[in-house]
């Protein structure tokens, strides 16, 4: 057998691909109005009785390949189980739009992360320009670098900001066609009542301008797979979630130390969410530029609820929020739901 001639695997250097447009309208800029209010709400949820940190602040760069691998653990069915519906789905979904009139639209991604999700649906909707967004810009700035080496001739707008706070979107982003793509059940991470502001937000003709929303949301479902799914057995959940105190102690100058905390994730059925938290293995006192608190061993932090929806719900919570026309797709179990809600 004739070996291969190992100089024939040498692949020709790829021409330089141009690099997206980016915007970063972050709070990276330290004493920016962005950075101290941010500064002035880690402190605030740290001085409250029942202390919390927004989910936001798990996504620093180490948080943002965490989460990446999260979303690969055999217990974190979300991401799989979504990229499932999209699969057996596209078409339909595509269809969905034109039929709307949105054959080329403007695909706003919130929270686009790695972009993974997005590469697999711009060959089905074959946006017009496409606008990655999220709040950790280095990620952010690298993953659509990549994703314009795929789609050389796609318009790529990348934005980083914290589109929580509001969903203002730099002039650069096409006004019309918008479509707002929220996938992996962010919007669980919301409590109910500012997930209504936020969706209520897009479809305001003055803010989001949306035409409409691709959703992916998870689904009530039996409390040990919930509960698996937030407490995986390697641990990387638990890394992922004492993590944020890492980043905490670069943006607030906290003094935390991870040894001192453990990971807790537990299914509240009455609220219907599962909640993240950071439990005080022992009494500590915590200080940052100004202050100290102390915990008391079993205290906790709340660092994350992903409120899960029903069909109905969901639904009902779109319609509130000036959605009209409503599409679903959802997988054989029924753990998961890709939601189209057109204004
Ligand atoms: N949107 C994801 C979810 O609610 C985010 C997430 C998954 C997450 N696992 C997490 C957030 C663990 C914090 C900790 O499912």
């Amino acid at each position: 057998m004739k070996l291969p001639d190992p100089l024939f695997n040498i692949r020709p250097t790829p021409p330089p691909a141009t690099t997206p447009r980016f915007i970063d309208l972050s709070d990276d800029v330290p004493n920016s109005p962005a950075a101290r209010s941010m500064v002035q709400e880690l402190a605030e949820g740290l001085s409250a009785k029942e202390a919390s940190i927004a989910p936001k602040f798990f996504y620093n760069a180490l948080g943002s390949r965490l989460f990446e691998a999260i979303t690969a653990l055999d217990e974190y069915y979300p991401t799989r189980t979504e990229a499932g519906i999209f699969d057996a789905s596209h078409a339909q979904i595509a269809q969905t739009l034109a039929e709307a009139g949105l054959t080329h639209p403007c695909l706003i991604d919130l929270g686009a992360g790695n972009c993974a999700k997005a590469q697999a649906l711009i060959p089905h909707l074959q946006p017009r320009q496409y606008v990655p967004v999220d709040i950790s810009v280095d990620f952010l700035k690298a993953a659509a670098g990549q994703l314009q080496n795929s789609f050389p001739a796609l318009d790529i707008v990348g934005v980083g900001m914290d589109f929580s706070a509001s969903l203002a979107l730099p002039d650069e982003v096409q006004e019309h066609d918008r479509v707002f793509f929220y996938p992996g059940s962010s919007l669980g991470n919301f409590q109910p009542t500012q997930a209504l502001d936020f969706l209520r937000q897009m479809t305001d003709p003055l803010k989001g301008r949306a035409r409409g929303l691709l959703l992916g949301i998870d689904l009530v479902k039996d409390s040990a797979t919930l509960q698996a799914a937030y407490d995986d057995a390697l641990g990387v959940t638990a890394a992922f979630n004492k993590n944020l105190l890492r980043n905490v102690n670069t943006l607030l100058g906290t003094d935390f130390d991870v040894r001192q905390w453990r990971h807790v994730a537990l299914f509240n059925t009455e609220a219907s969410r599962i909640e993240m938290h950071l439990e005080a293995r022992q009494d500590l006192t915590l200080s940052w530029p100004g202050r100290t608190r102390r915990f008391l061993a079993g205290e906790r932090i709340h660092t994350e609820s992903s409120y899960k929806y029903t069909l109905e719900s969901m639904t009902a919570l779109l319609n509130q929020a000036g959605f009209s026309t409503l599409r679903h797709w959802s997988d054989p179990k029924q753990w998961f739901a890709v939601f189209w809600a057109a204004v």
